[in-house]
């Protein structure tokens, strides 16, 4: 069942986060969505623009989640985000094609004009019944999220969750993981929509529930899978020489993929903080 961003928090248990894993073709968002189903939980599957335009295109891209979700007889809550969207024009073609969310990233720009790029996505999405997640502060630019710009950001845009810098940052982390955990507490207590944590590869899971006990109600994870996967195909592929059908050179990874996804949902609900 595809929905937006709003009825999975709506649902969340205090102390719970929802996982967001990005996806890249076909096997992985099989493998996702079979492994959320086993844990009963809701999931969010997000997609960059680059993974947009490897896998075809956005209408491409809806086709293939919805039409695993009907095949595969998904009843868990699937949410079909665009990850860090980085123009009106990408948030408006993805909601047009029939993503349930989207995420307009506009942090590498002034405030003034994050706010009105933002807001002009949010209005649009309102109207589509499709949630929107922004980023203040740069996490690529390693600029801490200003609190003192956090409530105008929020109330002039009009976004469904927010997505600060906190100490975070995407891909392997170069030297020892520390979240901001009293930023992420200072910024929850200053809005009521939830805050999503990016950059989740790498980070030690004792910091991971500092952050979900703070107020991070979403946990961003792409790299970690790839580099499971990755290392599991490598191996088959280096002891299996011969093997040529792609079928079992993509699958051969499917074990440590599922492996992950489920160490990360279990991690992030309420009975494990
Ligand atoms: P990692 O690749 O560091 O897990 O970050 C994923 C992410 O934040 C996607 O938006």
């Amino acid at each position: 069942m595809l929905v937006n961003m709003e009825e999975i928090f709506d649902k969340l248990n205090e102390n719970e986060a929802v996982l967001h894993f990005n996806i890249n073709n076909l096997e992985w968002t099989k493998y996702i969505l079979e492994v959320a189903r086993e844990e009963n939980t809701s999931v969010i599957l997000g997609v960059s623009e680059s993974a947009i335009k490897y896998m075809g295109g956005y209408k491409t891209v809806y086709n293939l989640v919805s039409g695993l979700v009907l095949d595969l007889n998904i009843k868990i809550p699937v949410v079909l985000h665009l990850d860090h969207g980085h123009s009106i024009e990408s948030c408006k073609k993805a909601i047009d094609a029939g993503f349930t969310s989207v995420m307009i990233d506009a942090s590498s720009l002034p405030l003034s004009e994050n706010i009105e790029i933002t807001k002009q996505v949010a209005y649009y999405a309102k109207t589509k019944n499709v949630t929107v997640e922004a980023e203040l502060g740069s996490m690529d630019a390693y600029q801490k999220t200003n609190p003192k710009e956090v409530k105008e950001f929020v109330l002039k845009t009009g976004i469904d969750a927010l997505a600060p810098s906190i100490g975070n940052a995407h891909g392997i982390y170069k030297g020892e993981v520390r979240l901001d955990i009293p930023l992420i507490l200072e910024i929850a207590k200053m809005v009521d929509i939830p805050l999503v944590l990016h950059g989740g590869t790498g980070i030690p899971d004792s910091q991971i529930k500092d952050a979900i006990k703070s107020g991070i109600k979403k946990i961003n994870i792409n790299t970690e899978l790839q580099t499971s996967w990755a290392g599991a195909v490598r191996e088959y592929i280096i002891n299996n020489k011969d093997v040529y059908d792609p079928r079992k050179i993509i699958s051969s990874g499917e074990i440590e993929l599922k492996n992950k996804v489920k160490e990360k949902i279990r991690l992030c609900k309420n009975n494990n903080i």
